[in-house]
């Protein structure tokens, strides 16, 4: 265990030399869960695998990476700090405390709703249906747009079901953000829980369909925004 800590210490310290030495990138991955009970939440069935491809990608490229993420059955990548949460007013808090970041890239899969409210006790069935008010969760994409630091990139994913590229743009341009990743939840080989993707990186002046494996998309989208701009 020690050999590992070693290890893992070591990663995090190596200087690794590219497009994004010096930057700190705060990446975000996976479900959050909203409890209306201590044994029932909502969630989705995000495994984490794209956000953690960014994560890895983005340490490749040299940069200094926190990886905040919800519930998966995933390692973090080597030399990538990493914190847990579970539910997306955890993961706002943890979002702003590092909102200072070069680049934020959200991959997170947020809950947009979570219950009015939460009981204290398991809900027991009467035998009848019941009723569970909802209510919306907050942006956290949104509300990095609102309060940008001057340089700052923001990155936001897209999953849609229909008009994938006019929908994602106008999801760019409402949450005020650099670029978005347009994910088509109807392709085969895409989507939440496969190893492959296929999506188009969209930014204000272009539009690159990229496809492959979760961790080779995760590169071409990183040197198609940071290392174009420098070579
Ligand atoms: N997102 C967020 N906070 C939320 C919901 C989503 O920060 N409460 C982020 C996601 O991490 C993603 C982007 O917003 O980067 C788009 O998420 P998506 O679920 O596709 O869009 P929504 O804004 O939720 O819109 P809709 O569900 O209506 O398509």
């Amino acid at each position: 265990i020690l050999e590992k800590c070693r290890n893992i210490l070591a990663d995090r310290k190596k200087k690794v030399e590219g497009p994004l030495s010096g930057k700190t990138v705060l990446v975000t991955a996976g479900p959050t869960r909203e409890y209306l009970d201590p044994v029932r939440f909502i969630s989705n069935p995000s495994s984490g695998k794209m956000g953690f491809a960014m994560a890895a990608a983005a340490r490749e490229l040299g940069a200094e990476v926190l990886l905040i993420h919800g519930p998966v059955q995933l390692d973090p990548p080597a030399g990538v700090k990493a914190i847990e949460i579970e539910s997306t007013s955890e993961l706002f808090e943890q979002v702003r405390e590092h909102a200072s970041a070069d680049v934020v890239i959200m991959a997170a899969a947020v809950s947009d709703f979570t219950p009015v409210e939460y009981r204290e006790h398991k809900v027991k069935k009467s035998g009848r249906g019941t009723e569970l008010k909802l209510k919306p969760t907050q942006d956290i994409l949104s509300w990095l747009g609102d309060h940008r630091k001057n340089g700052q990139v923001l990155i936001g994913f897209a999953m849609e079901t229909r008009s994938l590229i006019e929908n994602a743009n106008k999801k760019r341009k409402k949450k005020k953000i650099d670029w978005i990743v347009a994910n088509s939840l109807n392709e085969p080989d895409a989507g939440f829980e496969s190893d492959t993707n296929r999506v188009y990186l969209l930014g204000e002046e272009s539009k690159t369909k990229i496809e492959g494996a979760k961790k080779e998309v995760a590169r071409k989208i990183l040197q198609k925004i940071f290392a174009e701009a420098v070579d």
